[in-house]
């Protein structure tokens, strides 16, 4: 099939190479024309696992181009994706819908013949119904049908998302449209992915509820993990005699410094608006938002208490400050909280992350970096883990703490165990790991 992509963001541009693997002939379409350049001469505009090799083989073949032209994209395309940003409105928690309908209507004047127009933007409830109504007003002499099929797929690991996706979900209006929804994910059917096929509204609200769930889920964790630090259980055992249960399931358990992120704090936001602007307001999802923001302040009290309660003049090493690992992304991750208030309260940081500084360093200003996490430890009191790449995991904690001034390990993301720890040398802090 002939797709056409708009947006080369995140899903944008997972999805338009993802689809152009499946064999379908895809024109991804940006107005950065310095993105698109890049993209033209072979290099990923961000950090994705597998991402460039699937990027190569598939302009290779003819079947994955990137431009800045949408009409030319947009021409004779059987579906269109829009893919675009939904940031969040400056000063409130609803999501900016303008880049949305901008390139909805831009899609609409640009075609010459019946197509789809695919929205996998996140988009509250109601917008594709908007902009159904917007490009029949635009072009009433063409039939153009409006899908909502949002994506679940996680920074990371999206092409394994993408490939082996737990269901798509498509929602649509006539017959005509869920057929070319099925032809195009056709390729997923060996895998036998669940297509869930349901209303415009329903599809929207799908994505909302799941990311508000897994956000719930997270922050659930994070208190029960505050309560066993208090009453000597363990969070990680807790977690996993609860998640054996299979109404409540083992993923999305693991206690941290609170979630972060492109989607959970942007999309939790944007649902309670909506709730409060229906009358039907979420009161546990306001608590997880509130709860969750509490927690990244809290996490550098933790830092300062294990620390002996000041942190004034100490050299402090972070190892990790992206959202979470495999990714450079760097947004609402929790360290943008944490490490300027160690900064604010004395501390010389220096920072190790496999990816992050090109983005970090502007974020975080007052922050020295290092190459590797046994320089950053250096001469430092005390090493902070706030996100679990893999590199850290398997850190020789002695060496570590050799080149250290001070003993204090504070593990935000419960990578290392106790005992180990404290058999290197260290002060062992974890998260909800009660010492009983
Ligand atoms: C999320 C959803 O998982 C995905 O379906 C949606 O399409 C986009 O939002 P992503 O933001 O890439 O994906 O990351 P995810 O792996 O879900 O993690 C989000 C945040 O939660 C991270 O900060 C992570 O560290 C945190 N998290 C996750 C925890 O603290 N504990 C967990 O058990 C899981």
């Amino acid at each position: 099939m002939r797709v056409a992509m708009i947006g080369t963001g995140y899903v944008g541009l997972v999805s338009g190479v993802c689809f152009s693997d499946f064999g379908h002939d895809v024109v991804c379409v940006d107005l950065d024309a310095a993105k698109i350049a890049r993209l033209n001469r072979g290099e990923t505009p961000i950090y994705e696992p597998g991402l460039g090799a699937m990027m190569e083989k598939n302009v290779a073949a003819g079947r994955l181009s990137f431009t800045t032209d949408l009409a030319a994209a947009v021409k004779g395309a059987e579906a269109v994706f829009i893919a675009v940003g939904t940031p969040t409105r400056r000063g409130e928690g609803h999501a900016d819908l303008s880049y949305v309908f901008a390139a909805a209507e831009a899609v609409a004047a640009a075609l010459t013949g019946p197509s789809v127009i695919v929205l996998k933007s996140t988009v509250p409830v109601g917008t594709n119904r908007e902009v159904k109504r917007r490009v029949a007003a635009a072009r009433p002499d063409l039939a153009i049908a409006v899908a909502s099929n949002p994506e679940f797929l996680r920074e990371g690991a999206a092409i394994e998302d993408f490939m082996r996706p737990d269901r798509v979900v498509v929602g649509v209006e006539d017959d005509a449209t869920r057929k070319a929804m099925k032809r195009l994910y056709r390729p997923l059917n060996l895998r036998g992915p669940s297509m869930v096929f349901t209303s415009l509204e329903s599809a929207e609200m799908i994505k909302y509820a799941a990311n508000a769930f897994l956000a719930t889920k997270i922050t659930f964790i994070n208190e029960i993990a505050d309560l066993c630090e208090k009453t000597g259980a363990d969070v990680q055992s807790v977690a996993r005699g609860i998640g054996l249960d299979g109404r409540i399931g083992s993923k999305f358990l693991h206690a941290g410094p609170g979630y972060g992120g492109s989607c959970f704090p942007k999309d939790t936001l944007a649902l309670t608006r909506t709730g409060q602007e229906a009358n039907s307001p979420l009161r546990i999802v306001e608590t997880v938002i509130e709860v969750n923001e509490a927690r990244k302040r809290k996490m550098a009290e933790k830092v300062i208490d294990a620390c002996g309660g000041s942190v004034a003049g100490k050299r402090i090493a972070v190892l990790g400050v992206t959202f979470k690992p495999d990714t450079d992304d760097m947004r609402d991750a929790p360290s943008l909280t944490i490490v300027p208030a160690l900064i604010g309260r004395g501390a010389k940081v220096v920072i190790v992350d496999p990816e992050g500084r090109r983005e970090g360093e502007a974020l975080l200003p007052g922050a020295d970096w290092a190459e590797d996490a046994y320089e950053a430890a250096a001469g430092a009191a005390a090493a902070v883990v706030i996100t679990e790449w893999n590199a850290f995991r398997g850190l020789d904690l002695e060496r570590l703490r050799e080149g250290m001034a001070g003993d204090v390990l504070v593990d935000l993301r419960n990578i290392f165990r106790r005992d180990e720890a404290q058999a290197a040398g260290f002060a062992y802090t974890g998260v909800g790991r009660g010492s009983v």
